[in-house]
C-alpha cells in the first residue's frame, strides 16, 4: 500500500477533479469542505508570508463557516488524496495527521481520531480507494489498506488489510472483497 498522495495538479485542477468527483454539484458540503482544504494547502505556498497572512484570514474563516455550518472537520494539514468525496455532512472529524488516500470515500457520522488522550498525534492511514461506512470510527495510529469496505457504525481500533471488509465493534474483518 501507497500512503503517498499525488499533488502533482494545480489547485484550480484539484478543485476541478473534486467538483466532477462530488457529481458537479457545486453546493454539495462535502465539495465545499473539500475545496477549502485545497485552498488551505495551496495557501501555504504563497510566499512571501505578508502576501499569504490575508489568504490564511479567509482559510480560517472559511475552514470555521465549513466546520459549524456542515458539521465537516477537515484541517488542511490532512494529507488528502485526489478524488475523495465527502458523501453528506454532519458529525465528520477528520484528525489533522490523518492521511486519505485517492478515491476514498467518507460518510456521515465518520470520525479518524486519536485514540488514547495521552497520544494526540496518533491519527489513522486510509489508503486508496476505502469506503467508509456511516458512523464509522477509525481510533490511532491504525492503517487501513487499498480497496477496504469499513462498515456502517463499525469501531476500528486495528490495522485492516487491503482487500477486504471490516464490520463491528470492534471492527473485524469478515471476508475479501473488492470495493465495487
Ligand atoms: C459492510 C458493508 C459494506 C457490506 O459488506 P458485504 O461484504 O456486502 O457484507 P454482507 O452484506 O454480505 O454482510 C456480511 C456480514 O456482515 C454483517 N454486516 C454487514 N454490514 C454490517 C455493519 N455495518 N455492521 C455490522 N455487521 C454488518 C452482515 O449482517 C453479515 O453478517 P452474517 O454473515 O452474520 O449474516 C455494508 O453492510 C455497509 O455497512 N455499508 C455502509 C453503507 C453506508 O454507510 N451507507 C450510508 C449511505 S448514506
Amino acid at each position: 500500500m501507497d500512503n503517498t498522495v499525488d499533488t502533482e495538479l494545480s489547485f484550480w485542477e484539484q478543485i476541478e477533479e473534486d467538483f466532477r468527483s462530488h457529481g458537479c454539484d457545486w453546493t454539495l458540503p462535502g465539495f465545499r469542505a473539500v475545496a477549502v482544504h485545497r485552498f488551505g494547502v495551496w495557501r501555504m505556498t504563497v510566499q512571501p508570508k505578508l502576501l499569504r497572512a490575508p489568504l490564511s484570514l479567509l482559510y480560517r474563516m472559511l475552514f470555521r463557516k465549513i466546520r459549524n455550518g456542515y458539521g465537516i472537520e477537515l484541517p488542511y494539514t490532512v494529507n488528502l488524496g485526489r478524488r475523495v468525496v465527502i458523501e453528506h455532512q454532519g458529525g465528520i472529524v477528520i484528525h489533522g495527521y490523518s492521511t486519505i488516500g485517492d478515491d476514498c470515500i467518507i460518510r456521515q457520522g465518520v470520525t479518524l481520531g486519536n485514540r488514547y488522550l495521552n497520544r494526540p498525534l496518533d491519527a489513522p492511514k486510509l489508503g486508496k480507494r476505502v469506503n467508509v461506512g456511516a458512523g464509522a470510527k477509525i481510533f490511532g495510529d491504525v492503517t487501513i489498506g487499498d480497496d477496504v469496505n469499513i462498515g456502517a457504525n463499525a469501531v476500528v481500533l486495528n490495522d485492516i488489510p487491503s482487500e477486504s471488509t471490516a464490520v463491528g465493534i470492534p471492527a473485524k474483518v469478515i471476508q475479501k472483497s473488492l470495493v465495487n
